[in-house]
């Protein structure tokens, strides 16, 4: 069954995924936790990061928290962002997630389904960030090698195939994006282009304290977009998870501040590969009107 080893400090001892409520995920996740999930309670200040694994989560983890700093943000001196903003389903003993001074920032790639119920009423608000899913493929392939909770794919072209069926953590992206997308109307909620932000991350960050009422100078706006680059993330181990030291994870291959690029995928994908994906994406999102960006400057 699921066990959780950041929780009770076993050692990890499955890579399997298990069905919970529909949704396949790894034995990070506790039955316990989950079962909170649906009746969570939600204060209207709360603000929720919502990611299909690999779509810029850390990455909203630091300018959010940055966003929320205050004074700190002028000294530089931040805290370890996986502390400011917690995972939600994810609960680990030395981070502090539900009992919280408002406002509380989490992280969560819950499906739709699985979500608080208040969170429907339009408590609290919503970032859904999204990203080009030939990407997320490739990014969650590495990721399969760094987590140890995960399975290590024989090769990328049978990681592939489980992706695309949906047969790993969280489940099918698809669904997430659509699910999130086709419901948005019961939230509070703003869509995010994890691509554009690589574009134009101030517009992205100015965009975000207005839908937060944060309203910040533009001196403050400059340093959190200076802090949240890829560059500065990835030597800094508060931001990157370097420092967390979670046993879940493999030191010795790159982690979470892969590459952090928009296109990764065009050297992944066999041109088979591609059109196969390209008809399944089709097919699946042809009523989802979001914008995907698959190539650099598209
Ligand atoms: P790659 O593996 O393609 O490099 P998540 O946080 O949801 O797990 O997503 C991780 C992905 O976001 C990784 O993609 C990582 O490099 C990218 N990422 C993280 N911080 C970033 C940043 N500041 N700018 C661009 N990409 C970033």
């Amino acid at each position: 069954m699921c066990r959780n080893m950041a929780e009770d400090e076993k050692e990890f001892q499955t890579v399997e995924l298990f069905n919970f409520k529909g949704c396949n995920l790894s034995g990070i996740h506790t039955i316990k936790r989950l079962d909170q999930m649906e009746n969570y309670d939600v204060r209207d200040s709360d603000v929720f990061i919502v990611t299909y694994p690999k779509s810029g989560t850390i990455w909203m983890q630091t300018i959010l928290a940055h966003i929320f700093m205050d004074e700190d943000l002028k000294t530089g001196e931040c805290k370890p962002t996986y502390r400011e903003a917690p995972w939600l389903e994810i609960s680990v003993k030395e981070i502090i997630t539900d009992d919280r001074p408002s406002p509380r920032l989490f992280v969560t790639h819950l499906p739709y389904e699985l979500i608080p119920k208040a969170l429907k009423k339009k408590m609290g608000k919503v970032i859904y960030v999204y990203r080009n899913p030939k990407d997320v493929a490739v990014s969650f392939y590495y990721f399969h090698k760094f987590a140890n909770y995960l399975e290590t794919p024989e090769n990328f072209g049978a990681f592939l195939q489980k992706f695309l069926k949906g047969q790993v953590d969280y489940d099918s992206w698809f669904n997430h994006v659509k699910n999130w997308y086709n419901h948005r109307e019961e939230f509070n909620i703003i869509f995010q282009s994890y691509e554009e932000m690589t574009q134009d991350l101030k517009t992205a960050v100015i965009k975000f304290c207005k839908f937060l009422e944060r309203p910040l100078d533009d001196g403050s706006i400059n340093i959190i977009v200076e802090h949240s680059t890829f560059k500065n993330m990835k030597k800094n181990p508060k931001l990157n998870y370097e420092r967390a030291g979670f046993p879940i994870f493999d030191p010795s291959v790159p982690g979470f501040m892969r590459k952090g690029i928009v296109g990764d995928w065009k050297t992944h994908f066999t041109v088979a590969q591609n059109e196969m994906f390209t008809k399944i994406f089709q097919e699946k999102m042809e009523d989802v009107p979001l914008k995907f960006i698959w190539e650099p400057g598209e």
